[in-house]
């Protein structure tokens, strides 16, 4: 016989596990809501939408009402809609009406602070399947989970797979047009004294068109590879050049690293920042390479980032030779690849913003 302490650890503790087995409901349940518009039908309505509301409102019959009614438990329960009272005349009976959160406002459509394409993308069974291949890499001579499933890697497979491309490079677009307003309203003065700036693996020009409009004095330059580039047309101010980082690096003042060392293996990364230091121009002048990319601070303080980040780190592990590091382990990347400091600010909540001189 157990004791109640016993018995109630025990059961908390299944709730534990099936709390991380269902994870992956949540992640979808939002996605669906997403795919329905939901947020942008809430927005739009303007004041709380009862459910009798939001299901006239949605392309599905009303028969499905009770379907919509769990969906937004859900999702009011893990904080993505609110729900309020709505106060009607004395005599009419109070109701509910579901309300956007700050979360579900970052997934409304046609504003500059869209996640939505991030969270799709993420999301998409392309990006989820790797996933049910984690073992490979503990298997024999251990393959990637992304290779155990596709037979190549995730750059491959996006090249033979224009449409998941689209939703990939919107993806990172949303994330960019998001994370860089931040950084140049907190970290202005880094890019200061700089007149042209090289985005390497840039994707579809998202971060420097942010960074171009804040400091129109900087050419930038947006380098990646030729299925992500070639058919995109540049303006007078940003310049889109297709290649391989592994290869050569276009020269630039600033050479811009956002969210691309966290692909590769520390091997990998040397050498695209060995590339980097030979492109910097005014080496002796400001010159620098800049990281946005996470750096893995434990501190249980602040779980939900913690969290975020190594589930980052896992994504990295099953869809790359890459991983998500500690201060120390971008040290050593710096100290490999000859540069002389760094500079790490802390401004991104989930990410950091590394500066790297030579
Ligand atoms: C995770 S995405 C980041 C995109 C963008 N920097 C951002 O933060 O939104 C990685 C980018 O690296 C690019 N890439 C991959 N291999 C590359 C290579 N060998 N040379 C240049 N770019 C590459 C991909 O096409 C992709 O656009």
């Amino acid at each position: 016989m157990m004791n109640g302490e016993e018995a109630k650890e025990l059961l908390e503790a299944q709730a534990h596990i099936w709390n991380y087995t269902f994870n992956y409901i949540t992640s979808m349940s939002l996605k669906c809501a997403v795919q329905l518009g939901i947020p942008d039908i809430i927005h739009n309505h303007t004041k709380p939408i009862t459910l009798s509301e939001l299901v006239k409102a949605l392309p599905i019959p009303q028969i499905r009402s009770p379907c919509v009614y769990r969906l937004m438990r859900i999702l009011v329960h893990s904080g993505f809609f609110a729900i309020e009272k709505i106060h009607k005349h004395l005599e009419e009976k109070e109701v509910e009406g579901y309300m956007l959160t700050p979360s579900s406002r970052l997934l409304l459509k046609n504003q500059a602070s869209n996640l939505s394409p991030f969270l799709l993308s993420m999301t998409d069974s392309a990006i989820v399947t790797p996933f049910h291949f984690m073992s490979a890499l503990f298997q024999g001579s251990g393959c990637l989970p992304v290779e155990a499933a596709y037979g190549m890697s995730i750059w491959e497979y996006l090249l033979k797979h224009p449409e998941i491309s689209k939703s990939f490079n919107d993806g990172m677009a949303s994330d960019a047009q998001f994370l860089m307003t931040f950084v140049i309203q907190d970290c202005k003065t880094m890019f200061e004294g700089s007149k042209s700036l090289v985005d390497v693996g840039g994707g579809t020009g998202t971060a420097a068109k942010v960074i171009s409009e804040a400091f129109p004095n900087i050419k930038c330059m947006v380098f990646d590879l030729p299925q992500v580039v070639s058919n995109l047309e540049g303006s007078e101010s940003i310049e889109f050049v297709a290649g391989d980082m592994f290869e050569s690096i276009p020269s630039a003042d600033t050479i811009l690293l956002k969210w691309i060392l966290h692909d590769w293996s520390d091997e990998e990364c040397v050498k695209i920042l060995k590339k980097c230091r030979e492109a910097i121009l005014s080496k002796d002048n400001g010159g620098k390479v800049i990281i946005i990319d996470i750096v893995i601070q434990e501190d249980e303080e602040k779980f939900e980032s913690i969290e975020s980040q190594l589930c980052s780190d896992m994504l990295m592990m099953v869809h790359t030779t890459g991983k998500e590091r500690t201060e120390t382990e971008w040290k050593e990347l710096f100290v490999e690849a000859g540069f002389a400091s760094y500079k790490i600010t802390h401004a991104l909540a989930l990410r950091s913003i590394i500066e790297v001189f030579p």
